[in-house]
């Protein structure tokens, strides 16, 4: 080592011993400056460059050539490494092995669970329980945290109005009230007692932005809409994260407005950094840069790059753009090292704040791991929040809840013992041999007399029929069957959109089949995004949709089905009658020829209902609500006046039960037509038989306000419907004005 690097290497030495004295703002931002100062062009856009790992059945390895870009101090960051003793490895590299010895930060897609897998986001987001979704959060970031991992890219926060896109199941569904509040509820669960703190990891707010608004639910498809549809409707949930205080931000593959969110100065600058004041760093989705230039606004990599980092884009996620164009940029004058050293800032201090320069393997502990990983605990929590996400779609003559001692009961369907469905797409390091199948869960539900009777009948998704008619026969000799169709894990998340929403393969060839049995037959489904089903809704019985319900599937599915809970599910997005009518969701415009039946010139078609099969907020209980009139506190209200909204909610029914009361607000004139109603309050409340509650909420200005026609945020004077239901349609209301 000669005399200027040893010097170097001393004065970093001393850097690293003050490191760990200083923890405030001011401290933390001494310490980046004093390391910065150190680097050398190249080790700065090193810090910028982020790789993957990969992940082989035995587990992450990592390329060689990587290893080799983490020496040369070309990588700041690897994602898909986990576990205690390989990340420690991977660390030694860049702490000992480097000329700064700056630690890596390891980032993975913990979605919905590390190695305890929870339900589908859209699915968890059905349980409509801030509580629940935190706690799934909570446990996973403990996990995740526990096998060395220091941030995750989650929560998910697109809004999703078009179940043909395959990634609808990885958000919190349709509405900009319940999305908002779920999103901050999962930072809050993976942030727990904040950055740095031993059993959080970083969150990451993705999609940054609209990317659920893909046009015709393709995937990664264009989206284009009016700046106020993006503040109105996508944007929310973004910030809701962030004011929730989510250390980093993912960029959306998509374009809008025709530029590339990777390259959208608009939104990575002007409204992330200067609107919204955000400080963390922003990370672009998997080689979105390079993506670019088939994207078709930038040329080469030099451009692309350039253009990534002047929109405010800090990490380069695989593609390899920052460290193959910048450092040539900046000797050549066309880019300023400023714009690198800002970046190297942000992400250098998250390691200070993590931790990870005072103890580099701080998060690395093969104790913390065995004892936290898929603990009593973990799955407990994931059955709970797995039938709190089950939602109730139909039962008729209270063919549910099942008796536990029926003496022959038939479980039957492509789903019901498809253990690696269970757990769904992005599920992480879970292990999917380890979740339990709904034909399991029945069976450990059931009396010991029951007879528990078995036949796959179809595959998923292929064209044979030839099982179904044994599956009849199985159904023949049983008393009830239990019915469990869907999807396939591989059918939901990214690059799986669907043109058809209809149980796939031929599916519907084996229920219809099972149904001319005349057997009693309780649907259950298994699938990530709503399904067209009105077949299954005109002649079943019963149905339940489960969604992917992650590890402990069968436990919680049986839960529900016998009784042990009741079902309090709503869904967080409208379940359409046919394709065709998408997007679908309840909070539409009026336009100014609303259908009328009688009147063939208004917005209607001719082969298909407007109205959806479910619609958002609809589920069902073992116990039936009534809702008495919506009474409001004043008649007319100021910018300053709070309005309190009342409605008594009675349990009608024969036993205890959870019910969703929801409250929506129609501003009926605006400068700008306004949807005709909008989620802005939700409650919870449990009811014994025959109890009442009365359930209050109140209103301020602010939930009254929107982008008016010039565009500026607040309210306009003028009278609002205000109703109180168990979902969007079935509501009573009552009216008052703004002065
Ligand atoms: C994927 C996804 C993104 C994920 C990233 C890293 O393509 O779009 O959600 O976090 O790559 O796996």
């Amino acid at each position: 080592m000669n005399k200027l690097c040893s010097l170097t290497l001393a004065t970093a030495l001393l850097c690293a011993a003050c490191y760990s004295s200083e923890k405030t703002s001011t401290g933390i931002g001494t310490r980046v400056d004093s390391v910065l100062a150190l680097m050398t062009l190249d080790e700065k856009i090193g810090q910028l460059t982020l790789f993957t790992s990969d992940i082989d059945v035995t587990g992450p390895t990592m390329r060689e050539n990587y290893k080799e870009d983490i020496k040369a101090g070309r990588v700041g960051a690897i994602f898909n490494a986990y576990g205690a003793a390989y990340t420690r490895k991977l660390q030694e590299i860049a702490v000992k092995e480097t000329r700064l010895h700056i630690p890596l930060l390891f980032g993975y897609d913990v979605v919905h669970g590390h190695r305890t897998i929870f339900p589908m986001p859209l699915g968890e987001a059905a349980s409509w329980d801030l509580a629940a979704v935190e706690k799934s959060a909570r446990v996973a970031a403990d996990e995740a945290s526990a096998e060395g991992l220091h941030w995750t890219f989650a929560p998910m926060c697109d809004i999703a109005r078009d179940p043909r896109w395959g990634r609808i199941t990885e958000g919190a569904g349709e509405d900009v009230y319940l999305g908002s509040k779920i999103a901050a509820a999962r930072v809050k669960g993976i942030q727990g007692d904040g950055v740095g703190s031993l059993n959080s990891v970083m969150a990451c707010v993705k999609h940054f932005a609209a990317y659920g608004a893909a046009q015709a639910g393709r995937d990664y498809h264009t989206t284009d809409m009016s700046d106020r549809v993006l503040r109105e409707t996508y944007l929310p949930p973004y910030k809701a994260a962030l004011d929730a205080g989510a250390a980093t931000v993912m960029t959306s593959f998509n374009e809008i407005d025709g530029v590339p969110a990777t390259g959208n100065k608009y939104l990575m600058t002007d409204i992330l950094r200067k609107e919204w004041n955000f400080t963390g760093f922003v990370v672009t989705d998997y080689t979105s840069i390079m993506e670019m230039i088939p994207h078709g606004i930038a040329e080469d990599t030099a451009s692309a790059a350039a253009l990534a980092l002047e929109a405010g884009v800090d990490m380069d996620m695989q593609a390899g753009f920052y460290n193959d164009a910048l450092a040539a940029l900046v000797k050549a004058g066309k880019l300023k090292e400023g714009l690198i050293d800002e970046a190297v800032r942000r992400i250098l201090r998250k390691k200070f704040e993590l931790g990870l320069f005072d103890d580099p393997y701080r998060y690395s502990s093969e104790q913390r791991e065995k004892e936290t990983l898929m603990s009593a605990a973990n799955l407990e929590a994931a059955r709970d929040v797995a039938r709190k996400a089950i939602v109730l779609l139909k039962n008729d003559k209270q063919l549910l809840p099942l008796e536990k001692d029926v003496k022959k009961l038939a479980v039957i369907g492509p789903l019901a013992d498809a253990r690696r469905e269970m757990i769904g797409s992005w599920s992480a390091a879970g292990d999917w041999h380890k979740a339990s199948t709904l034909l399991e869960g029945v069976k450990q539900a059931v009396s010991a007399g029951t007879q528990v009777l078995y036949a796959k009948g179809c595959a998923i998704d292929n064209d044979s029929t030839q099982a179904i008619a044994q599956a009849v026969r199985t159904a023949q000799q049983a008393d009830v069957v239990i019915l469990a169709v869907g999807e396939g894990a591989w059918m939901t998340g990214e690059a799986a959109s669907r043109a058809s929403l209809n149980i796939p393969g031929v599916q519907q060839r084996l229920i219809e089949a099972i149904y001319k049995t005349g057997k009693p037959v309780v649907a259950v489904l298994l699938n990530g995004r709503p399904l067209t089903i009105p077949w299954l809704d005109a002649n079943i019985p019963a149905i339940v949709e489960a969604w992917l319900p992650g590890t402990m599937a069968g436990q919680a599915i049986a839960d529900v089905l016998f009784g042990d809970y009741n079902p309090s599910g709503r869904l967080p997005v409208t379940f359409p009658r046919s394709v065709g009518q998408i997007p679908l969701y309840y909070s539409m415009k009026n336009t100014g020829r609303p259908m009328d039946p009688n009147n063939k010139y208004t917005s209607k078609y001719l082969d298909e209902r407007n109205d959806p099969l479910y619609p958002f907020g609809y589920g069902l209980s073992y116990t039936t609500f009534s809702y008495g009139p919506v009474q409001v506190d004043k008649q007319e209200m100021t910018q300053q006046d709070e309005l309190i909204v009342t409605c008594t909610v009675t349990n009608t029914g024969a036993r205890a039960g959870k019910e969703t009361v929801q409250l929506y607000l129609h501003d009926v004139t605006g400068s700008v037509t306004r949807p005709v109603r909008e989620l802005k309050g939700f409650k919870q409340i449990e009811l014994a038989p025959g109890a009442s509650q009365n359930v209050t909420f109140k209103l301020t200005a602010h939930d009254l306000s929107f982008y008016r026609r010039d565009m500026s945020f607040g309210t306009e004077p003028g009278k609002f419907d205000v109703y109180i239901g168990p979902n969007a349609r079935d509501t009573q209301g009552t009216a008052f004005a703004l002065r």
